[in-house]
């Protein structure tokens, strides 16, 4: 098998190689991009809505400072209104992204209460997930988990809505479980038990999760902390790869459990969720090789190494830097970067957050100045480091992002579905010549 291994992707590798000239002669919009970067409006949606640009008088796309709508509502109004009375807000924010309308009170009240019921595991799922598995990936252990939930629903191919809803809140309740769960069979291997410590209902979804991954009630500070990130990453338009992908899986009304595991897939690609890690990678080359964390020329120097491919993963990107969209700001990045200060502080890592904050001013500069192109850090910069501090470990980061966003896809699941259209686009064939079919024996032999 292995010569003939080689030999199929020998021929793949020709096979599959489209000259790059015809992709522009044909105008195909590779990446579903428009020649100038921006995305090609493939859709419509209530529930998320990403600015970055206005139009000038002149017609012309303006970059401004980005700014993040949750179904009408700037996140970071939400936000401010969660600390300012307080309280846990990631429930509230899936709420409003599957109805979109705050809650009352006492409507709050009963969907908490909902969300408390749901997030325990049958023993069978437990049992699944303790199945010794050959690598640690925490996000391909979320997908297997949640694309397995289908056994314990009696109707899980229903395309009313109502069971669908039903179906999407029972995910969102047991992702933070299934997450806590599956780190904690890894991190059996390190010698640990395999304790699987049962959610709490009185408790929010931040505090949950932590007191299921370290088995102690968390510091109240860190779980709003905590919760504040679930809040900035629970949606981002209908366009970025994860909410696009479940949109395309639900418009051929496939179930809730595949929709939502195809969610999972495409976030864990390193083009998609995984930049945080990245970044805290990125960062523990900066520490060990910067001997000066005051000297901004040896910053700059080593983030020119990073862009010439000479340092860290060698792919020539400095992380946490630049965005699809936004240009100018990432609303999000401030938010987190306030909280991080804060964290430093109490953690005793002022000297770290300070090393951030001036690779954060330096890298737009270094890469405008390389490039040519105006980028701004972005939500991955200090989202990592925020979860360092807290003590959650590397391996859990895009799952976190899942936890989050699986609110967000739920959303545009729904909405997909109520639209009620096949997502099917087209794509122009490149063979030229016809090939006759022939018979096996006259095929020349290898
Ligand atoms: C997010 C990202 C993919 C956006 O890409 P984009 O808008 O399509 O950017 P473009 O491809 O138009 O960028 C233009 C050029 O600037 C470069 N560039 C953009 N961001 C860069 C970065 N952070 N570091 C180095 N170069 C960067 C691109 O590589 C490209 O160079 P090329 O023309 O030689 O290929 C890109 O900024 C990136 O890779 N950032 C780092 C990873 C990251 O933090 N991702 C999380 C995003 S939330």
């Amino acid at each position: 098998m292995e010569n003939l291994l080689d030999k199929i992707t020998r021929l793949e590798r020709e096979h599959d190689h489209i000259d790059p000239e015809l992709i522009e002669r044909k105008r195909i919009k590779l990446g579903l991009r428009n020649i100038d970067g921006t995305g090609v409006v493939v859709g419509i949606t209530t529930k998320g809505q990403v600015k970055a640009f206005k139009r000038d008088r002149h017609g012309k796309n303006v970059p401004i400072p980005g700014k993040l709508i949750y179904c009408g509502i700037d996140v970071e109004d939400i936000v401010a209104g969660v600390e300012r009375e307080g309280r846990y807000g990631f429930e509230e924010t899936v709420y409003l992204l599957l109805t979109g309308d705050l809650p009352s009170e006492k409507d709050l009240a009963i969907f908490n209460m909902e969300i408390g019921k749901r997030r325990t595991l049958p023993d069978v799922a437990k049992k699944i997930l303790s199945f010794n598995s050959k690598n640690d990936d925490q996000m391909s252990a979320l997908h297997s988990a949640v694309a397995s939930l289908h056994k314990f629903d009696e109707n899980p191919r229903s395309t009313d809505i109502r069971e669908i809803t039903r179906q999407c809140i029972d995910l969102i309740a047991k992702f933070p479980t299934i997450i806590a769960y599956n780190y904690r069979v890894a991190d059996a291997k390190n010698g640990n038990p395999v304790d699987f410590i049962e959610p709490k209902p009185e408790l929010s979804t931040a505090q949950n999760f932590l007191y299921m991954l370290h088995g102690e009630m968390p510091d109240e500070d860190v779980a709003r902390a905590f919760d504040l990130c679930l809040i900035l990453h629970a949606e981002h338009g209908g366009g970025n790869n994860s909410t696009f992908t479940v949109r395309t899986v639900s418009s051929s009304l496939t179930d809730t459990y595949m929709a939502i595991s195809a969610g999972v897939a495409s976030l864990a690609g390193h083009r998609h969720g995984g930049a945080n890690e990245s970044v805290m990678e990125m960062m523990d080359g900066i520490k060990k090789n910067v001997k000066d964390w005051d000297d901004e020329g040896e910053i700059r120097g080593y983030l020119e190494g990073l862009m010439d491919r000479k340092y860290g993963d060698k792919s020539g990107k400095i992380y946490g830097m630049g965005h699809a969209v936004y240009m100018i700001t990432d609303p999000r990045e401030p938010i987190l970067k306030e909280k991080a200060k804060i964290f430093a502080e109490k953690t005793g890592r002022l000297d770290e957050f300070a090393l951030y904050d001036r690779v954060g001013r330096l890298a737009p500069d270094v890469i405008k100045t390389k490039k040519g192109k105006t980028v701004c850090p972005n939500v991955d910069f200090y989202s990592g480091f925020i979860y360092d501090m807290m003590g959650i470990p590397r391996s859990l980061f895009t799952p976190i992002f899942a936890m989050s966003r699986v609110a967000g896809w739920a959303a545009h699941r729904t909405e997909e579905i109520m639209l009620g259209r096949l997502i099917r686009p087209s794509y122009i064939s490149t063979m030229r010549k016809k090939v006759y079919y022939k018979p096996l024996k006259s095929r020349e032999q290898s």
